[in-house]
């Protein structure tokens, strides 16, 4: 038997009436299945633990999740192979903890809302693989480092460094979150995973099977910005947004790598080098994105490839062939220096 229990956020402040009809559905339709278990509710928030046997816990959840009373449902715990119920008796009991006068009821609530609390911060920061497993039941430092094939995506900001001396910090962050919010919404998006962050780059991967996916990432990624260039929007420096991707594919460990302080579940390895090299090349060859031929080789798409040249990239032992697309917002890229003379530009005019 499985057993699960999540919490999630009122879409709006639900009458007793309304509750009360969603504990009567729950007690009818669970009781036709099995599934026992309880569900608190309070004005902003529900908490619900679900035990039966597993196909049925997960249609049960999978129905519950839709419902648009709620939302940002949150697994706290999956637990499999559970040889006991703890709500045996309740198809499913439900319990209002708002407006009323018993303390214990109240404690409750206020230690859940802690939790919900704590717990939505955590999610914000935590990678999104680690929560994967989390929600699947499984202890993410229990998993083994494995040898697999990925495809590796690297993308940043054209002269960040240069801007980020230049201008004052919270529009230099607002800039970079932009930039991480496209490419991260885009990457998830297309099937992948954002594995990290490294001041103003994302480094993400794919299944091998994935690598159209990929490029499709980069090439949504660039409308976007190309869009917001000529937007006017809240962030000043948007207009100078240019951004640069390296794709590599290949052989990567993955897994838990780090210390007893800190642990990143992560991809490494040659390829992940060559990913972060290939997108500084971007630079040089005048294109948005830099392809290594395994990448090409992998896609089933009608892309126009075309050769950027031959290059021996730091830390490749032999000089390879790399690859971009032919595609208008991939040829809309500035040079460092042309970035650099534009906001010089913007300085002066703010001086
Ligand atoms: C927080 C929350 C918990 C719910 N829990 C259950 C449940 O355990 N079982 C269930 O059948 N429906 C549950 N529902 C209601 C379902 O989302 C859905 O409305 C209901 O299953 C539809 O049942 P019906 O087709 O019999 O009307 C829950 C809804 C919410 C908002």
């Amino acid at each position: 038997m499985k057993r699960i229990m999540y919490i999630s956020t009122t879409t709006r402040k639900l009458s007793d009436e309304e509750v009360d009809e969603i504990g009567r559905r729950s007690t009818i339709n669970n009781a036709k299945v099995g599934v026992t278990g309880i569900l608190l509710s309070a004005h902003e928030f529900f908490f619900q633990i679900l035990e039966g046997e597993p196909d049925d816990v997960d249609r049960v959840l999978e129905r519950i999740r839709r419902d648009p009373r709620h939302q940002d449902v949150l697994i706290l715990k999956a637990e499999h192979d559970i040889g006991e119920r703890f709500f045996g008796r309740w198809s499913m009991r439900t319990v209002r903890l708002d407006g009323t006068s018993d303390l214990i009821l109240q404690a409750i609530r206020i230690m859940l809302e802690n939790i919900t609390e704590s717990h939505r911060i955590i999610e914000r920061y935590t990678q999104p693989a680690v929560l994967r497993f989390l929600t699947d039941g499984v202890n993410p430092l229990s998993v083994p480092v494995r040898k697999t094939e990925e495809v590796i995506l690297f993308g940043d900001i054209v002269a960040f460094s240069y801007l980020s001396g230049r201008f004052p910090v919270e529009e230099v962050a607002e800039l970079v979150n932009l930039f991480l919010d496209t490419c991260s919404r885009q990457v998830v998006a297309h099937g992948g995973q954002v594995s990290k962050y490294v001041g103003d780059c994302v480094m993400a991967h794919f299944p091998p099977d994935a690598a159209d996916l990929a490029i499709r990432a980069c090439v949504e990624t660039l409308r976007e910005i190309q869009a917001l260039r000529g937007s006017a929007g809240r962030c000043r420096l948007q207009k100078y947004l240019y951004c640069g991707f390296g794709l590599s594919k290949g052989l990567v460990i993955e897994g838990n790598i780090g210390s007893s302080i800190k642990m990143d579940y992560t991809v490494l390895g040659d390829i992940v080098n060559l990913a972060a090299r290939l997108e500084g090349l971007t630079r040089n060859i005048g294109k948005a994105i830099a392809l290594s031929e395994p990448v090409r080789d992998a896609c089933r798409e009608g892309w126009h490839f075309e050769r950027a040249g031959e290059f021996h990239l730091k830390g490749q032992s032999q000089p390879q062939p790399i690859y971009s697309i032919t595609d208008p917002v991939v040829d809309d890229i500035k040079t460092y220096q042309q970035i650099l003379d534009d906001m010089e530009e913007l300085c002066c005019e703010l001086s």
